[in-house]
């Protein structure tokens, strides 16, 4: 008890000796200053559990990348115990990561380092040496973010990723893990294409429909099916026919990307139809959903990109048609429109 008392002592004094240094030798925010001093996730996140929530997932997604994990220890990581509050403190910053100390845990491992360059926008420029400061981009108003769902697809989706290629056009796919576990290779095509992969749950139920612990086994088994098919963890969640609510919202530590224009590609089945009802509907900072199972959508995909191409509009991603990351738990439908639960 004695030693514990005086460790810490110790500890509180040279904190406190060395913030008073940090203040003394300067007040601007270098970021070795900081390593020492008394920081909190509230005060490096703005206050903000979207970013905190955000942090634990960039955690759980860096601790898959840096070791090789089980199906079944990538379905766990969602359990693993990461902090709630803001007012939490189990992290080092450093010039070039963000280290989180865990707790004791099945996977043995005692600290995942967050390399700055994720958590741009994410943590407070003062905290960050300068060469990672958030700028909102400068991207022009029309532009619009493709998103595919329901694949991969075996022969759709190949075909798909050569003609976003041949484009020059970026796209999220929002994949179901039961078909990702038939065709990974697919999966890996997509990454190797330059596009993005979410999670669109197991088997397509509606989420809201189920227990919560039912819910989470969704999307950590679609976890699991992309990381051994990737290596990664996707980002964002998308769930089945855009069925939501709070409670299931806040259950991954992850964006929820919606959308606000419908190809309804699945309802009409018919390329001219397809094409026609997407461009009425498009407009500026638009998040399109189409799907990747239907060679009547995938055929309409070039004569969509044109003619938005002819109207002035330029394809970009999620994060830059939201001209911000992505945060954990809010609920994406296109530019400037992002809610909470
Ligand atoms: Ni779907």
């Amino acid at each position: 008890m004695i030693i514990m008392i005086k460790k810490h002592l110790f500890v509180t004094l040279g904190i406190t000796a060395a913030s008073l240094f940090a203040l003394s030798i300067s007040n601007h925010s270098a970021p070795q200053a900081h390593a020492a001093a008394n920081l909190t996730y509230g005060k490096i996140t703005n206050n903000s559990l979207h970013r905190l929530g955000t942090i634990r997932q960039l955690t759980r997604a860096q601790l898959a990348a840096d070791h090789k994990l089980t199906g079944k220890q990538v379905q766990q990581l969602v359990y693993l115990p990461l902090p709630k509050r803001l007012t939490a403190h189990n992290f080092t910053l450093s010039k070039k990561a963000l280290t989180i100390h865990l707790v004791k845990n099945s996977y043995g491992v005692k600290n995942v380092a967050i390399p700055l360059s994720k958590l741009t926008g994410i943590i407070l420029n003062r905290y960050m040496p300068a060469k990672y400061d958030f700028v909102k981009p400068k991207t022009p108003n029309k532009v619009v973010s493709m998103t595919f769902d329901d694949g991969p697809d075996p022969t759709l989706t190949p075909k798909l990723l050569k003609i976003l290629k041949h484009y020059n056009v970026p796209a999220t796919f929002f994949e179901v893990g039961s078909s990702v576990i038939r065709y990974p290779s697919i999966s890996r095509m997509v990454l190797k294409y330059g596009n993005q992969i979410g999670n669109h749950s197991w088997n397509h139920p509606d989420l809201t429909s189920l227990s919560s612990t039912r819910a989470l086994h969704q999307i950590a088994l679609t976890d699991a099916a992309i990381y051994k098919a990737t290596g990664t963890i996707p980002a964002y969640v998308r769930p089945p026919y855009g069925s939501v609510n709070s409670r299931i919202g806040n259950l991954y530590d992850r964006p929820i990307v919606r959308w606000n224009v419908d190809s309804r590609d699945w309802a009409y089945l018919n390329t001219p139809k397809t094409v026609q009802h997407v461009l009425a509907t498009t407009h500026p900072g638009s998040i399109i959903l189409m799907h990747d199972i239907h060679p009547t959508l995938v055929a309409a995909v070039p004569q969509i990109i044109r003619s938005l191409k002819k109207r002035g509009y330029t394809f970009v991603t999620l994060p830059t048609l939201m001209q911000k990351p992505l945060l954990a738990n809010l609920q994406y439908f296109g530019r400037g429109d992002f809610r909470g639960f």
